[in-house]
């Protein structure tokens, strides 16, 4: 099934559903009503119906979603019933951070390659990977990786970026603050941690000094 014109707003909820229903199932929860569900995301249950609305009827009235059920059909949406392997690319201070983040395994995505540039760091091992050449990144086509994570400095993003599309990479996800260009087939999913950050002042009640 194809899922057409879905706002990226949806899509980016999707997994924050995700993540709360997978918590409300280990804690052993068969049902949860619509209210609470939203009441614990913090958002409102309009948006929650909106959002599943475009994939199919979700849950029951009065029973609210079955949160086993949400779960799989979630997990279905997302394409994320497999384990999906992920390359990083530049292990430096926040490659290093994200090779031993422990939180990319909940959505079953796991750092199986690193690559960098620097002798220093080529053939040592960071959580059980080791750190390859860039001049291998060609590999990645043979090794069934299709995501890969950009955490290099800007004025070497593009070119990593190129690579790793004539490697058969189809979603990046690029830390550097640098606009990629990249063929409509491959994703891109640029975070700025700093673009967030600035973005606090305006909701919160501090005094600017003049
Ligand atoms: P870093 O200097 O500690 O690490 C960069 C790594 O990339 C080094 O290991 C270096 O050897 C490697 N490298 C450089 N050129 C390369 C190439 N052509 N091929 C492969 N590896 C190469 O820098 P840090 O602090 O880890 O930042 C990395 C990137 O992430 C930067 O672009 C930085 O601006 C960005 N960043 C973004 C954040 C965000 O919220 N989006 C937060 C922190 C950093």
């Amino acid at each position: 099934m194809k899922y057409h014109r879905i706002p990226d707003e949806t899509i980016g909820r999707l997994p924050l559903y995700l993540r709360e229903l997978r918590l409300l199932s280990q804690q052993g929860r068969q049902n949860i009503k619509s209210g609470e569900f939203a009441d614990s995301l913090g958002v409102n249950s309009a948006q929650i119906r909106k959002d599943l609305s475009y994939f199919g009827a979700f849950g029951t009235p009065g029973v609210g979603y079955k949160v086993k059920k949400l779960l799989r059909q979630l997990c279905s949406i997302l394409k994320l019933k497999n384990i999906h392997k992920v390359a990083l690319v530049g292990v430096g201070n926040l490659g290093s951070a994200l090779l031993s983040y422990s939180g990319f395994a909940q959505f079953g995505f796991e750092i199986v390659a690193a690559f960098d540039s620097d002798p220093n760091k080529i053939g040592s091992i960071r959580n059980n990977v080791t750190v390859e050449d860039t001049s291998k990144l060609s590999t990645l086509k043979n090794r069934g990786i299709k995501f890969a994570i950009i955490a290099v400095p800007a004025s070497a993003a593009k070119e990593i970026a190129d690579q790793l599309v004539k490697a058969g990479i189809t979603g990046i996800l690029n830390f550097a603050p640098s606009c990629l260009v990249v063929p409509k087939k491959v994703k891109v999913i640029s975070i700025d941690i700093a673009i967030d950050l600035a973005r606090l002042p305006y909701y919160s009640r501090v005094t600017l000094n003049k």
